[in-house]
């Protein structure tokens, strides 16, 4: 990840801050947001330096166009509105922002398993395959450049927040 150490990040549904924690040292600035005290009191104890949020995707508490990153690790299944937290990335994000995806592919053996275990589980997250997606993103305004797996069933999909100029 090429971070030049001056932009302002934002990781939604950071939970713990568990994998952000390892580019904290290279942000300048860096916002954890996530709905659930008990996790972003972990987070605040890892990441002191950070900003911790409490919030939901689908409703950010922060300025249009604040940000030059933001990334979703293992949370977008787990949001109650997928449609209206990306539009929400769109608008947080500064124009030429990126947002960085990981998700699990519910279509790969591992990743129905843990669509499974979650829906045994109750607990209401909706899985996308990488083409879902990018429709998904890109009905949002983010269009993915770049998508790849990272592991037998986790992608990463990073996207572009770019804003249409009328000639
Ligand atoms: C599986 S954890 C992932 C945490 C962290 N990103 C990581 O990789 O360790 C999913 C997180 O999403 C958060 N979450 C659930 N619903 C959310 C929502 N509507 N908006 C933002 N975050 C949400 C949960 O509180 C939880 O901390």
């Amino acid at each position: 990840m090429n971070l030049t150490g001056d932009e302002v990040i934002l990781e939604i549904g950071a939970g713990t801050g568990r994998i952000i924690q390892s580019l904290s040292h290279m942000c300048f600035d860096l916002f954890l947001l996530d709905p659930s005290p008990a996790m972003l009191a972990k987070a605040r104890k890892k990441i002191p330096s950070a900003n911790h949020c409490l919030g939901y995707a689908e409703s950010l508490p922060f300025e249009s166009a604040f940000f030059d990153r933001a990334f979703a690790i293992d949370s977008l299944h787990h949001w109650n509105n997928q449609e209206e937290g990306l539009s929400e990335v769109f608008r947080v994000l500064k124009d030429q922002g990126l947002f960085i995806l990981i998700e699990f592919d519910p279509e790969t053996r591992f990743g129905h398993y843990i669509k499974s275990m979650e829906r045994f589980l109750l607990m209401g997250s909706e899985f996308f395959t990488p083409k879902q997606i990018r429709r998904l993103l890109s009905s949002n305004g983010l269009t993915v450049f770049k998508q790849y797996y990272i592991d037998d069933a986790t992608y990463i999909s990073v996207a572009k927040k770019s804003i249409k100029t009328t000639p």
